[in-house]
């Protein structure tokens, strides 16, 4: 089989160049510009309010959900709404206990530190966090043996804003430090129509509605998505129709970019395809999925199944996982060809 390349693809929701720069005018800098996530925005708005009003720090926050919906974002915005400076890092760049001291003992009072992918940051970093979180300081230790000295470092009161993709592999002492846990979910098609309009404007591009809606529905419910397909169509639009995205222009671009009308690019068919072919359906385990299209286990896990699974196109089961009736149908099977007993019937 074809290698794969998930993280390069056009609709990849991880980022790639160009997508997460800090100063992209795409991104909403205040709550009232951000488009969906009703329910995050409503509570969060609440708690920005009450730390506010009472002249306290927003207690830490954890962000979860697939990659590409906004916890970047989002953490920006808290930092603006409470008028505070934004210091952003990530779990794998915090390499030793002392790096994170360094970032620790540089804040200012107030300020939020952002930390993208928690989840892997060391056990030895996670012990610096505790304190730090809980009592605003930590103890550092210098020298060993009879050298050794213990320094109980205060720090001004901060607030972490944590994002994981996987809020499961969070230990429990780091999870129950968060006061505020909200989970992002995919957006739908009309909340992302708004986005690709919103972005489009700032952009200068003209776009008719349903050419924006047509990008919205083939953007596997991920903002990073859609305004990279945005950018794309563009392209063709402007050779194509001076530079108008019209419902024509897009669908011609997205096919030609091999997005299908639900956002599928070739590798999700492929992958579709393989539990079809080489397991009659499913149950397939992960890890056997894995091996068979070239991929890690995790990247399936949370890149490309929550979106098949929002569309109803695969299942995870206790014994593996299985492809859909829906999935089938799509990919022009007949399915006589899949164990119709593994099959979900909705
Ligand atoms: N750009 C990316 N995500 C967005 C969102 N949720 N709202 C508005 N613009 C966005």
């Amino acid at each position: 089989m074809d290698d794969f390349d998930f993280e390069n693809r056009i609709v990849s929701p991880t980022e790639i160049m160009g997508d997460n720069d800090s100063d992209n005018p795409l991104r909403p800098r205040r709550l009232d510009d951000y488009i969906g996530q009703e329910k995050v925005k409503q509570n969060l708005s609440v708690f920005i309010e009450a730390a506010k009003q009472r002249h306290e720090t927003l207690d830490h926050v954890l962000l979860y959900g697939p990659p590409g919906l906004g916890k970047t974002t989002l953490s920006g915005i808290i930092a603006n709404e409470l008028n505070v400076n934004l210091r952003i890092t990530s779990g794998p760049a915090i390499e030793k206990p002392g790096d994170l001291a360094a970032i620790l003992t540089n804040l200012n009072e107030g300020d939020v530190l952002f930390i993208d992918e928690i989840h892997r940051i060391s056990r030895a970093v996670e012990e610096i966090l505790y304190p730090a979180m809980e009592d605003f300081a930590i103890d550092i230790v210098t020298g060993k043996g009879q050298m050794a000295a213990s320094y109980h470092l205060p720090l001004p009161q901060f607030t972490l804003v944590g994002a994981t993709t996987r809020a499961g592999q969070l230990t429990a002492p780091l999870r129950d430090r968060f006061g505020v846990c909200l989970r992002l979910e995919l957006y739908t098609p009309e909340e992302l129509a708004k986005i690709v309009t919103r972005s489009a404007s700032i952009l200068n591009i003209e776009t008719e509605p349903d050419g924006a809606l047509e990008i919205a529905s083939r953007s596997r419910g991920t903002p990073r998505i859609a305004n990279r397909l945005l950018k794309r169509v563009r392209d063709f639009a402007q050779v194509m129709s001076n530079g108008v995205i019209t419902l024509e222009t897009s669908r011609i671009a997205l096919e030609r970019l091999e997005i299908d009308e639900l956002g599928l690019d070739a590798n999700d068919r492929r992958m579709l395809q393989a539990i079809i072919k080489f397991y009659r359906g499913g149950p397939v385990g992960l890890e056997t999925l894995a091996a068979t299209i070239g991929e890690e286990a995790i990247t399936i896990e949370d890149v490309i199944e929550p979106y098949l699974m929002q569309i109803g196109f695969l299942n995870r089961t206790p014994k593996g996982r299985c492809i859909t009736r829906a999935a089938c149908l799509h990919l022009g099977y007949d399915l006589p060809d899949v164990q119709e007993s593994q099959i979900k019937f909705e």
